[in-house]
């Protein structure tokens, strides 16, 4: 199979922070890998807008550096690298004051090119760079603004900021990015779910028992310390990529495969969110160091710290399709394995024809798995094989993407990639409406504001453990079990 490439329109990206860690790590790498794809350049211009003193070949340079470290070394081709880096151009801009924008505002003036204005900022930089989009000139009626997470820290900011984006920008111009909606999987979960007349029928709550959506990182905070204490579990992974990936396994099917059509479904789910009162289904834990590693206390250099680095919670959804089904999301940091997946657990067969000795029958799972070895297993019961009468065994009806899809010439593309091309494109479907993180904001802020006022501290939990026993308990006293986190 040959991937089907249609090449965008030339476009002029400005990357507010191109000097930072996202664009460094991602949004360069995933521009030249589109590049490579043929989808992407070399008539179009990427300028990285950020205060360091560099010129256009110094910051060339540094791109050729972060390409080494994190484009796909099978793709650094001297040549495609070359022509990649001769698309790159830097202003010095300050976000916040005067200079630069003149700059800025001549090297576009004269560009009938499409223009995109990527915020790779902190948030207290989104208000203000816009504002200066507009006032500087910048903006033209067709331009596209980017916005990367955190949208907001509570209803009352993610308000006001949408508010504020929406003086200058009309919300078709505005794409609040939620990188999980760009993998490859949580697309293909729609697919999996619409393009096949298999599952509808099942899903809902007389035939699921229930599902578990899990976010596991083996690594810890990292470098980002500062911005994860002040943000925990909760803000950083809860309202955002757990969310989004519980609407898009529980919405209703859309229509249509359209932006206002798809984000209309998620937001009815998001708003059948039962409320959740006090901490009741809410585990959080901190991790803590083994083996000398530093735990969540030193790596954020702050020991009277209560900010969560997992959290657990049960979510009911209050609709006719859900009701009576639990959810049970996880996510946390230095966990056993990275491990991203959705499992839809079936109920058990209704009445067994089998003898004891056969074994018992085991209940279906669909396990959706993002990352890594994406892919998607359902796991039935069947006889085991041989002589020796009935007895029943599980097997996984396994599909691995890269298998199934490598054997056919297609890769996997960071969910970068995907983004970056729909903004071109003007495709919103997989970025988030104003209403959808309001709405998200509105169900999570009672438990953080619990969290953050409960005289109970996050349990602790070795670091690439399971996480604390709690949140094993959350599933047991309901005669349930997680999945086990493996790589
Ligand atoms: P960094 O701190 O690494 O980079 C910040 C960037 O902002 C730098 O390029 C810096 O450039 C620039 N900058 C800072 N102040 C100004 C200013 N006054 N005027 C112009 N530019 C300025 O942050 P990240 O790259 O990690 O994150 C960027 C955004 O992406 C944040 O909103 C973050 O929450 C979000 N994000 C990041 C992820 C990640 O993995 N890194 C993941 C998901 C979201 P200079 O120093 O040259 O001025
Ligand atoms: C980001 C969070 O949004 O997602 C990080 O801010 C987290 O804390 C990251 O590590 C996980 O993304 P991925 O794609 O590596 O699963």
């Amino acid at each position: 199979m040959v991937a089907r490439v249609i090449p965008v329109d030339p476009f002029d990206l400005v990357v507010f922070g191109g000097t930072g860690d996202l664009a460094r790590r991602k949004l360069l790498p995933a521009l030249y890998h589109r590049m490579l794809g043929g989808q992407a350049l070399p008539d179009s211009r990427i300028i990285a807008a950020a205060r360091s003193d560099l010129d256009a070949g110094s910051f060339r340079h540094r791109v050729k550096e972060a390409l080494r470290d994190h484009a796909a070394p099978e793709k650094l081709d001297p040549e495609r690298l070359a022509a990649f880096l001769t698309t790159l151009d830097y202003v010095r801009v300050d976000a916040q004051g005067e200079d630069g924008w003149d700059s800025l505002f001549d090297r576009l003036k004269d560009s009938e090119r499409m223009r995109v204005f990527y915020l790779s900022v902190a948030p207290q930089f989104f208000g203000p760079i816009s504002e200066r989009l507009a006032t500087s000139g910048c903006r033209t009626p067709d331009t596209r603004l980017v916005v990367e997470k955190p949208l907001g820290r509570d209803l009352e900011s993610a308000r006001a900021l949408n508010r504020q984006l929406a003086t200058i920008f009309e919300e078709r111009q505005i794409y609040r990015i939620d990188h999980y909606l760009g993998k490859e999987t949580v697309q293909n979960l729609m697919a999996l779910r619409f393009a096949n007349a298999l599952f509808e029928p099942i899903w809902n709550a007389r035939h699921v028992d229930h599902v578990q959506i899990t976010v596991a990182e083996r690594v810890g905070v990292g470098g980002r310390g500062n911005y994860y204490d002040r943000n925990g579990a909760l803000r950083d992974m809860m309202q955002n990529h757990l969310l989004q990936l519980l609407c898009l396994i529980a919405m209703e099917p859309p229509a249509h495969f359209e932006p206002d059509a798809v984000r209309d479904e998620k937001l009815k789910v998001l708003r059948s969110l039962k409320p959740l009162v006090g901490l009741g289904n809410v585990v959080r834990g901190q991790y803590r160091g083994i083996n000398g590693e530093a735990d969540y206390l030193e790596d954020v250099e702050n020991p009277g710290s209560r900010t969560e680095s997992f959290v657990a919670i049960k979510v009911e959804i209050a609709n006719w399709r859900w009701n009576g089904t639990p959810f049970y999301l996880r996510t946390g940091k230095r966990l056993r394995a990275r491990m991203s997946e959705i499992a839809v657990v079936f109920k058990d067969a209704p009445h067994s024809i089998f003898p004891e000795s056969a074994g018992g029958t085991h209940p279906n799972v669909l396990a959706i798995r993002l990352q890594p070895d994406e892919g998607i297993t359902l796991r039935l019961t069947i006889k085991e094989p041989g002589p020796g009468g009935m007895r029943l065994c599980e097997v996984p009806l396994d599909m691995t993407f890269a298998e199934t899809l490598g054997a056919q010439g297609l890769s996997i593309p960071d969910a970068y990639e995907r983004l970056v091309m729909d903004v071109i494109r003007g495709d919103q479907t997989l970025f988030m409406r104003d209403d959808e993180v309001e709405a998200a904001w509105r169900w999570i802020d009672p438990i953080i504001a619990s969290a953050e006022t409960t005289s109970e501290r996050p349990q602790p939990y070795d670091s690439y453990s399971s996480g604390p026993e709690d949140a094993l308990m959350l599933m047991h006293r309901d005669g349930r079990r997680w999945r086990a986190l493996a790589a």
